[in-house]
């Protein structure tokens, strides 16, 4: 396995103690290059097919597979009976082709006799009934029964190819948590007694963090401590426990990956082990910021949002995967060449975005490209969707374009884009999964809360205003950037305020909005005034003090739905934004606070907000803190971004064109435009600039240095600096790196 090369970012120092990184070899002279692939089932087909699949491999430059996810029932067809023949076939053809199999645990999906005899294995739901068998995931991680099943898989898989020199990596479960994140079987009720005491040593402790003396319903022995199952139609559920069953479904689920990878790790410990994350804007299964400890390449699925924010989603999605490989390079295990059929409507992708979707990841700093799944399958609940090889075959322009792919994956790779890490940016947006979880929580003061969501609104304002954000967990080092957003972060303990203090007071910027900072990690309010996390210390470090929420959105009769801003002073920055959610009736509360905008109005006035502040800035030891009072719109968030936090494009419609006065020899670099997704990365010897057009209409690129190594929907002008890049169109630019 190859060390990662160095690459400056602050991200480097971020986190505690976790696995080294290694990355899987592919099957080249030296083991590197672009892994480009997918999910491959053969198993689905008659083995006259696989031939055909290699050549077609051969032909788009796939150099990997992920083989065997839902393969457990054909390789352990009864209890006592193996068959691992079909799999060393496809393993060896696949080898000698030179692709590279990123092997399965294979546990995604048990067989059916494993359920007959065991029916104890299946989870439950909340209303305490055996989930049935039949699909992906019928599996408590809490069964000791199935653990066992499970572990002699794994270690049967290890001793039989753990030395096979074309199985280079591990591919453990399949996106663990999608279909058994919430059980609350016997198994799952024990193991979270134990969990609770294990995490609180008192029953005392435990009364006291669920705020038992609320409803009577005080503890007086773990064995009181229930999983919040179902208690009646109209009951609500004590949101500190359900957020503490949240952390054990997510501990629970990464014991089972971590007892199943170190089973096949003490037999074949020298491949390295992932499991397919599945971030994207509107998931939040798993607490990936500890999961990421626990692989030795971050890995991740992500499927595209259609419309407008297709490029923008995926960016922000991937800038949290990013942030996971601490600015190493990472991997798609999973993405669909067009449709998928999961949705009520499965829209195809739009014209170029097959490529260009994948060049994006790259440019977010992904290494390998695969794709859910290879050959699309003649049946099954997956038929309809798109696949690297379709229905119609390979005289298709699907495949074409697959093929084009590989090929541009190969240019990249020798051009040596492998290995460089995506450069940091300033700013990070901060995400915890936690305070996800906790938004979708019924208790709240509205249920339209959505902490990925607002995360993901501010990282395109960012955008929108021609800078990058990078999306870092709150649980990591983050001082290092100059300014730090937390959108929604409904839960901060009294450590991370303080965290976030110490940071404004040594200089960093900080923006606070309307419902961050609300709740402790126990889910409990903070008192004394919003947002009053850290015992009032948020507070005072943004100088406001808030007494109640006003929700909009519910649509009552003849009540504002909406109200309106207003700049203060000669700022009219936010002249006209409109918040139609939640705003903090805050009063101003120090000697340093500005307010840069209030609400203004009728509608105002009815709800007693008129003048009350909307967004304000408070100097706070060297640095300042912002509070945004109310939540806003894309467009809104980007003029407080480009307005306030003075972040601006180097020039707008067009990027910037060398002046006269620079020297023509050493071109400026041009910087990010609202029309471009511009993203930089950069190896020991060579920087990466990877242009991507946001919108619909052509961009011109001037002063671009260096060599092109992709013009994917883009063209060179005769003067040989300038660009044409067209709506999803991806320029890839190579210079050296001037620090050498
Ligand atoms: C009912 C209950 C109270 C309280 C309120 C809240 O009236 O009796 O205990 O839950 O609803 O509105
Ligand atoms: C997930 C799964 C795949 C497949 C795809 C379909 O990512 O891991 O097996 O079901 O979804 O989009």
């Amino acid at each position: 396995m190859k060390p990662w090369p160095h690459c400056q970012s602050p991200r480097e120092e971020t986190v505690r103690a976790r696995r080294d990184f290694a990355w899987p070899k592919l099957l080249t002279a030296d083991g590197r290059g672009i892994a480009f692939g997918g999910d491959y089932n053969p198993d689905q087909w008659p083995e006259d097919v696989w031939d055909d699949d290699i050549r077609l491999m051969t032909q788009a430059g796939v150099n990997t597979v992920a083989l065997a996810i839902f393969s457990w029932d054909r390789l352990q067809p009864t209890e006592d009976h193996w068959d691992f023949g079909w799999l060393d076939r496809i393993i060896d053809k696949l080898g000698k082709a030179g692709i590279a199999v990123d092997l399965a645990s294979a546990t995604a999906t048990a067989p059916l006799w494993l359920y007959e005899n065991h029916p104890e294995v299946l989870p439950r739901d909340k209303y305490g009934h055996p989930v049935n068998a039949g699909s992906r995931q019928s599996w408590s991680p809490t069964s000791p029964v199935f653990k066992e099943y499970a572990l002699t898989l794994c270690r049967k898989l290890a001793e039989r190819y753990g030395a096979n020199p074309y199985v280079t990596a591990w591919h453990m479960g399949n996106e663990y948590g999608w279909n058994n994140r919430d059980d609350y079987s016997d198994n799952a009720l024990e193991a979270f007694r134990a969990w609770c005491r294990r995490k609180y040593g008192t029953i005392d402790a435990l009364n006291q963090a669920w705020g038992t003396t609320f409803w009577g319903q005080e503890m007086t022995g773990f064995d009181e401590a229930f999983i919040p199952r179902f208690m009646g139609a109209d009951s609500m559920v004590n949101p500190g426990q359900k957020l503490d069953f949240e952390r054990f479904g997510n501990d629970m689920l990464l014991d089972f990956y971590k007892t199943e990878r170190d089973a096949i790790a003490e037999i074949c410990p020298d491949r390295p082990f992932t499991t397919n994350f599945m971030i994207s804007t509107d998931q939040c299964c798993m607490d990936y910021a500890a999961w990421a400890e626990e692989v030795d390449f971050v890995s991740n699925d992500h499927y595209f949002h259609e419309g407008e924010s297709h490029l923008d989603e995926l960016a922000c999605s991937d800038a949290l995967v990013d942030s996971l490989a601490l600015g190493k390079p990472w991997y798609v295990m999973e993405h669909s060449t067009s449709a998928v059929q999961w949705k009520p409507l499965n829209t195809r992708k739009c014209k170029g975005e097959t490529v260009r979707d994948s060049l994006a990841h790259v440019a977010m700093g992904a290494d390998a490209i695969n794709f859910f799944q290879w050959r699309a399958s003649a049946f099954g609940a997956e038929a309809f969707h798109s696949a690297m090889v379709p229905h119609a075959g390979e005289d298709t322009k699907l495949f074409r374009q697959v093929c084009e792919l590989g090929a541009t994956l190969r240019a990249l790779a020798d051009a040596g884009v492998q290995g460089s890490g995506l450069a940091a940016s300033d700013t990070a947006i901060l995400f915890s999964a936690e305070s996800e979880w906790a938004t979708r929580s019924e208790t709240l003061p509205s249920m339209k809360l959505s902490h990925w969501h607002d995360v993901r609104d501010w990282y395109r304002a960012f955008l929108n205003a021609g800078a990058r954000a990078d999306i870092v967990p709150l649980a990591y080092d983050w001082s290092s950037y100059k300014t730090i957003v937390l959108p929604t972060v409904l839960i901060l303990s009294d450590a991370d305020t303080r965290r976030l203090a110490g940071f404004v007071q040594a200089g960093g910027r900080v923006v606070v909005d309307y419902a961050t900072g609300l709740l402790d990690e126990r889910f409990h309010t903070w008192l004394g005034g919003y947002p009053g996390a850290g015992d009032g210390l948020l507070r005072s470090m943004l100088g406001v003090r808030g007494e109640e929420f006003n929700i909009l959105g519910a649509g009552a009769e003849g009540e504002p739905n909406e109200i309106r801003l207003t700049g203060t002073g000669d700022s009219s920055t936010m002249d006209g934004a409109v918040t139609r959610l939640w705003q903090n009736d805050v009063t101003v509360a120090g000697p340093h606070v500005q307010v840069l905008a209030t609400y203004a109005g009728e509608e105002a006035d009815e709800w007693e907000l008129d003048g009350t502040a909307a967004l304000t800035r408070n100097a706070y030891g060297a640095g300042e803190a912002y509070f945004l009072g109310c939540d806003l719109g894309v467009s809104d968030l980007t003029r407080f971004v480009s307005g306030w936090l003075a972040v601006q494009p180097q020039s707008s419609r067009q990027p910037q064109v060398n002046s006269q006065s620079q020297s023509s020899r050493q071109p400026q670099v041009v910087g990010a435009t609202p029309d471009v997704l511009h993203t930089v990365r950069q190896s020991d010897d060579a920087i990466f600039d990877f242009y991507l057009t946001r919108g619909r209409s052509d961009v011109e690129l001037r002063g671009i240095a260096g060599e092109p190594i992709v013009l994917f929907r883009a063209e060179r002008g005769s003067d040989g600096g300038a660009y044409t890049v067209h709506r999803n169109g991806v320029l890839v630019v190579k210079r050296p790196n001037p620090s050498l």
